[in-house]
């Protein structure tokens, strides 16, 4: 098959919600569709289990289980669909976020009850950074919820995008009929509650048929009419507007009942993109080009002490990946050659002589690999960098043990190069602060320290309220920033500056005093 035809026929998403809209839920589903597991239950996604928050060794264990289960590939109507997996658990926000950066679209996925809740607000925000297309999921129309119309006003308002339903639901929760599928003009009856099957389907071209009257009772009339105030307040679906992130189409469902799944993947392979130009530092790279680029999103160390080997998640941007062929790692300056390169399949992972652009590969690493390598052919090429977010979270780590120093120092170095954690250091002294987005992290990183490189850390408090990444034109009005912050401004592992700003009021304060500086919470800007 050509490069071109491998390219079209790929689509690669992650599923994102709040936890407990039903995204485990979702992914088995649609695993189910493809082929890629049999049984309900088979996934043992990212999703870290209730009850574990405050055990971070069982979280660890499951995210090590989870690594299989982190891309999941299978074939549904020719179509190569790799799903992207990202953990459940808020703590490892930063997880999700770089994985938004190897995906080419989204699904969110909405509890009809809780609407829009805070991590998909948060992470709408990254997909709309990058205008990734997103489609919405509403889940759990078996159960009663919001008002289709109020829900569809508040996706828009709260997530800041266009919404247009391409499914709608008729009732819901204990009086439930099903939903009409908008895209393929078919009504989906919500009969069965058996899990493993599809729902039955009843063909509806014409909606104002009599016998869908004796299927809908007693909602035949008011679903008619909510459709016709649909078409009349939504415009056309337009599909240029959903490919550049403008547009979200709706589908309502029930993933639990694998209710509305199958119309959302067969309309999501119908207009979800395939693998699209990148913009890269030096210039904008198209899949179609022979030669090999891509970059790691994503690092995971192994479980096991005693093989301090990692997997670096891949992602290929551009032309055909081949096992065991010279590549150019950018940043090292080297050629590297891979033996065992693995493609995730749902439960298994098997190695690989070809991936396509699109395509995720796991690639075994002994540390040569930092979030956001680039591979290439050759080409001094490197994609743009992926967005740091500032920290919610901070902590002074100092040594715990005199004699380990080295060990520390290569243990947090490495931590960070996974993206455990971000590390400032504060210019005025040299200390090192690490900032996370949950306090899980602080117990995993001492957990690994002790037991991946033998050292010991202790952390100190420090109060901070963000940390934020600059720029201006104004270079004077830099300089006298600086000099008179220069308690609180530290370096960034890329050895940006940073104002460590402790409280709201001082970041206020600053943006005053200093009107030609931008401050950002982003590392990209
Ligand atoms: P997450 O990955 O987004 O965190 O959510 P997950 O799929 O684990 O779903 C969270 C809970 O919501 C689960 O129940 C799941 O069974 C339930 N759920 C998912 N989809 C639907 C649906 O369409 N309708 C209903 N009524 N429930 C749904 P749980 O009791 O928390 O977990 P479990 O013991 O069932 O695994």
């Amino acid at each position: 098959m050509s490069l071109n035809k491998e390219i079209q026929r790929r689509r690669t998403f992650a599923i994102i919600s709040h936890p407990d809209a039903g995204k485990t839920t979702l992914t088995e589903k649609l695993l189910l569709f493809g082929g890629a597991i049999h049984v309900a239950g088979a996934v043992k996604s990212n999703k870290i289990k209730k009850g574990a928050t405050s055990d971070f060794m069982e979280i660890e264990r499951q995210r090590g289980i989870s690594v299989a289960t982190s891309v999941m590939g299978f074939e549904y109507r020719d179509v190569k669909i790799n799903i992207l997996d990202t953990p459940g658990h808020q703590d490892f926000a930063e997880d999700t976020y770089r994985t938004l950066t190897a995906v080419d679209s989204v699904i969110i996925v909405v509890d009809v009850a809780k609407g829009v809740e805070a991590q998909t607000r948060k992470l709408m925000e990254v997909c709309r950074m990058r205008n990734t297309p997103v489609i919405i999921f509403v889940n759990k129309l078996d159960r009663s919820g919001k008002d289709p119309f109020e829900l569809l006003d508040e996706l828009e308002e709260e997530l800041k995008i266009g919404v247009r339903p391409l499914s709608w639901p008729i009732s819901m929760g204990p009086s439930f009929k099903g939903v009409y599928d908008m895209y393929q003009k078919k009504l989906n009856l919500f009969e069965s509650s058996d899990k493993q099957t599809i729902g039955n389907y009843i063909e509806a071209t014409d909606i104002n048929a009599p016998e869908v009257d004796t299927y809908l009772e007693p909602f035949a009339d008011s679903f008619r009419e909510e459709l016709d105030l649909v078409n009349g307040v939504y415009p056309e679906f337009d599909n240029e507007e959903y490919l550049n992130g403008k547009l979200a189409p709706v589908f309502f469902g029930s993933a639990l009942n694998n209710f509305g799944v199958k119309d959302l993947l067969d309309c999501f392979i119908d207009i979800a993109p395939c693998p699209r130009p990148i913009e890269s530092q030096q210039r904008v790279v198209d899949p179609e080009e022979e030669a090999l680029t891509g970059f790691v999103f994503k690092i995971h160390a192994n479980m096991d002490p005693n093989h301090r080997d990692r997997i670096a998640f891949f992602k290929i941007c551009s032309g055909v990946f081949e096992r065991n062929k010279p590549y150019t790692h950018v940043r090292l300056g080297k050629k590297l050659k891979f033996s065992t390169p693995t493609a995730f399949m749902a439960e298994k992972k098997t190695i690989i002589d070809k991936a396509y652009p699109g395509d995720i590969i796991g690639i075994h690493d002994t540390g040569n690999f930092k979030i956001g390598d680039t591979l290439t052919a050759g080409e001094d090429l490197k994609y743009k960098g992926l967005p740091s977010f500032s920290p919610e979270m901070f902590k002074y780590i100092e040594n715990g043990d005199p004699m380990k120093y080295k060990q520390l120092a290569k243990g947090i170095d490495q931590l960070m190069d996974e993206g455990v954690a971000q590390l400032f250091t504060s210019k005025l002294n040299g200390r090192k602060i690490i900032g996370t987005v949950g306090a899980l992290q602080y117990e995993v990183i001492q957990y690994r320290l002790l037991h991946e490189y033998g050292a010991t850390c202790k952390y100190e408090p420090i109060h901070l309220y963000k940390a934020c990444w600059f720029e201006s034109d104004n270079d004077a009005q830099i300089e006298d920033f600086k000099k008179r912050k220069h308690t609180a401004i530290a370096f960034d592992k890329h050895g940006r500056d940073v104002f460590l700003a402790d409280s709201s009021y001082s970041l206020q304060m600053a943006q005053e005093k200093f009107p030609d500086i931008k401050f950002h919470f982003t590392s990209e800007f």
